[in-house]
């Protein structure tokens, strides 16, 4: 048994190790970011702390993208979460907030801590930081920069495709407020962008 402080860091010990050497913008940093941003909003939201910051760091585990075997990713993570002494409604309540965090599959969360959870990944996909992923992920899709003719699957049609359109996906007012300075910021490096492009 362990209190909250060492199951957090037992927590993110455990994604230390499955996530420090990923090339495709979900490293651990990610995961950190992710994480911070999740309690700030949580604070703000007056959300379960200890809910979204748990779920932040876990959320992408078992990420058909990121797994090979998914399913399996998720029973070890089970065990791991039951064993540092997670109560089971606590681990169930964790897994609903993770479940309808991603993008693509376009779901708004049931749960505050969901929608939390959910705002502060998305937060991490804008920004500087957001555009450093664009290019990494791209990069490990032997995807284009950019393309005149056909725009289509360059990694710059994917902030259209995606990433300018998540300023209005976000779900509370304190993510609201941070991802339209983000916003900006991006439309601002894409006027640069095609600047430099026919220049
Ligand atoms: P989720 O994992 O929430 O479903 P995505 O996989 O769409 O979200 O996005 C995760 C990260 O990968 C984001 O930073 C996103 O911008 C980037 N990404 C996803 N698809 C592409 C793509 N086709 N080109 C470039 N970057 C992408
Ligand atoms: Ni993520």
């Amino acid at each position: 048994m362990e209190n909250k402080k060492e199951q957090l860091s037992s927590i993110r010990e455990y994604v230390y190790n499955l996530f420090h050497d990923d090339t495709t913008g979900h490293d651990f940093h990610h995961m950190k970011r992710v994480a911070r941003i999740a309690t700030t909003l949580a604070r703000k939201e007056r959300a379960d702390l200890f809910i979204c910051e748990s779920a932040a760091w876990l959320h992408d585990i078992g990420d058909k993208k990121l797994f090979a075997n998914p399913e399996l990713a998720r029973n070890e993570m089970d065990v791991f979460l039951a064993k540092i002494g997670v109560k089971r409604n606590t681990i169930e309540h964790i897994y609903k907030a993770m479940n309808d965090v991603s993008f693509s599959k376009g779901n708004i969360p049931a749960t505050l801590e969901g929608k939390v959870v959910q705002d502060a990944d998305r937060l991490d996909a804008m920004g500087a930081i957001g555009i450093a992923r664009v290019f990494a992920f791209g990069g490990t899709r032997e995807q284009l920069i950019y393309h005149d003719e056909k725009p289509e699957n360059t990694s710059i049609q994917h902030f259209y495709d995606k990433l300018l359109k998540l300023k209005s996906l976000m779900n509370t007012q304190a993510a609201i407020e941070i991802a339209q300075e983000r916003h900006v910021f991006m439309e601002n490096y894409l006027d640069q962008f095609f600047l430099e492009w026919k220049s």
